[in-house]
């Protein structure tokens, strides 16, 4: 594969954070690239460092140092207007714990992270329906996050995330607080989603299977990226 493949890429990524008079080194040099259109999963203990990763990605969270390229751009090189802009075009974020805005409905929970870009014409609108629709609660636009089941608010979630058309999609242990049906059939929709629309996907998951599912399987350990080894699938 060569640059021309990879839409996110990161080179020797470096975090720490402080801890008392002490350092704690979290990603002690992570390399990364993730091609278009593929899915990677990323297992590893708790602590070993994988939301702060995704959050680095996301440009989020600085690094000590260390380069992540966003389609071949230097994205920490960008001013944070620059960047907060080309982030909500390029890249959607799922979390575990869903973070809809309670006061608003389903279908006004996947246009606000348009409204946050601009403009709002009919076509988003539309847009915003018909991802909705694809993630099959065509029935529920009108209904408020505390009306709707967990399985349901994560696809709400899972519409939100894709309503910019993003490149990437980073997701951190979307079915953590799912029980195993429902979080089986959210993992379905979000691989359907992300292949459907040749959009790219970071799955963050302690669960093997759901993990098993993607074109490639990475570990964080002791600060870094490794390939899983069959032993340890
Ligand atoms: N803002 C922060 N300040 C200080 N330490 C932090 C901060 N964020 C994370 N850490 C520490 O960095 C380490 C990695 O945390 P992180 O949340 O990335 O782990 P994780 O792999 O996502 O774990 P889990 O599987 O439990 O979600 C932990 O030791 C955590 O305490
Ligand atoms: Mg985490």
């Amino acid at each position: 594969m060569n640059a021309v493949d990879s839409i996110l890429s990161c080179r020797e990524l470096v975090k720490t954070f402080p801890s008392g008079d002490r350092t704690i080194e979290v990603l002690t040099g992570v390399d990364f690239r993730l091609n278009r259109g593929e899915s990677v999963s990323i297992r590893g203990e708790s602590g070993s460092g994988k939301t702060t990763l995704l959050s680095v990605l996301a440009g989020l969270e600085e690094p000590d140092s260390g380069a992540l390229l966003w389609s071949g751009e230097d994205a920490f090189a960008m001013s944070s207007d620059t960047m907060a802009r080309t982030r909500g075009g390029f890249i959607g974020l799922v979390f575990q714990s869903f973070y809809l805005i309670p006061e608003l409905n389903a279908f006004e929970n996947v246009l606000i992270s348009r409204r946050m870009l601009g403009s709002l014409n009919r076509g988003y609108r539309e847009r915003a329906r018909m991802l909705l629709d694809r993630v099959g609660l065509t029935e529920r636009l009108n209904h408020l996050p505390s009306q709707l089941s967990g399985g349901e608010r994560q696809r709400v979630a899972l519409a939100r995330a894709l309503m910019n058309g993003p490149r990437v999609v980073l997701a951190d242990e979307p079915t953590g607080n799912l029980d195993e049906t429902t979080g089986n059939n959210v993992i379905d929709t979000l691989l359907r989603l992300c292949r459907e629309d040749g959009v790219s996907l970071v799955l963050v998951t302690h669960n093997q299977e759901h993990a098993a599912r993607t074109d490639r399987q990475m570990l964080l350990h002791s600060g870094h990226l490794e390939k899983m080894r069959e032993s340890t699938l």
